[in-house]
């Protein structure tokens, strides 16, 4: 989309929850690129005021940081409410991972990989729908993941939680798509990021992408259909996980994969 267009349809600001780094950061900048201003959300208020300093020094748009954390959703909400500015593009990229066995996880990361990566989208997608509801424009990206195409063992809660938001972005995509609102999951195979780095100590995924190039794809296909899967190699791979082999034959090539993990 031209970005021209791009404003007219998803501006005057989007929102990046989680976007300081890696990612999320990358989403922002391909959003700047295209002449947007910025609500950027993360925890560790320095790296995010560096992150905003540098995206309006290199692309001169508005960037207002909030330092919130996604698992306090009431707070978050109250510091939107405070903004003074029309937000019409929703990114959701924070995650937890609890990674390592399940009976070796502890409660307070299964609550709290549920409250960033289920009831976070969840809450803001329908916080920011309303008033995108309203202006009949709108769109909303959930970070997916090819791991929530299937079980996924030493991450089962992530994978369950990445699975649900490619589900919620295939409602909201019918739902909202007649009040002009886009919809879009971005199911990313292994994305170049400080998070995918530090839990991939050892060794790179084939098809392993930059941030910038699947942000890029993901803005480019926002507005077509409800789910996008950048990269060939995950794609063959998506393909042949959900499509070809019985679901107990892909849960235990994804144990191949996940297995390592701890
Ligand atoms: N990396 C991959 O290989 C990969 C593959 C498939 C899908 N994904 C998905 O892509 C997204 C990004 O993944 P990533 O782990 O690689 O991270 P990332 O893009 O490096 O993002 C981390 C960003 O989120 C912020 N953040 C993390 N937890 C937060 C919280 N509770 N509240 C507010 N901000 C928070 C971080 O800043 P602070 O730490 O300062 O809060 C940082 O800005 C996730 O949704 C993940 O599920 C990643």
């Amino acid at each position: 989309m031209q970005t021209k267009r791009f404003g007219e349809k998803y501006g005057q600001y989007a929102l990046v929850a989680g976007g300081s780094d890696g990612l999320g950061y990358a989403f922002a900048e391909a959003i700047a690129r295209r002449g947007l201003n910025l609500v950027l959300i993360a925890r560790q208020e320095d790296r995010l005021r560096a992150a905003a300093a540098r995206l309006l020094e290199t692309y001169q748009v508005d960037v207002i940081p909030l330092a919130a954390d996604m698992a306090d959703f009431e707070n978050v909400k109250k510091l939107i409410s405070a903004l003074d500015v029309s937000i019409g593009l929703l990114v959701y990229n924070a995650a937890f991972a609890p990674i390592g066995l399940f009976e070796n996880t502890i409660e307070e990361h299964l609550a709290l990989a549920a409250d960033v990566n289920v009831k976070g989208p969840l809450l803001l997608a329908k916080f920011l729908s309303a008033p995108m509801i309203q202006r009949k424009r709108g769109g909303i990206v959930l970070m997916s993941s090819l791991a929530g195409g299937q079980g996924s063992p030493k991450i089962a809660a992530y994978a369950a939680t990445k699975s649900f938001n490619a589900i919620l972005a295939e409602g909201l995509w019918k739902e909202l798509r007649p009040h002009g609102i886009d919809v879009i999951a971005c199911c990313a195979g292994a994305v170049l990021t400080p998070g995918y780095k530090q839990a991939e100590k050892t060794r790179k995924a084939p098809g392993a992408m930059e941030a910038l190039a699947v942000a890029e794809k993901t803005l480019n296909a926002l507005g077509g259909g409800p789910v996008i899967i950048p990269g060939l190699i995950n794609k063959a791979g998506r393909f042949i996980l959900a499509r070809l082999l019985s679901r107990k034959a892909a849960i235990n090539i994804m144990s191949k994969n996940t297995g390592g993990l701890s």
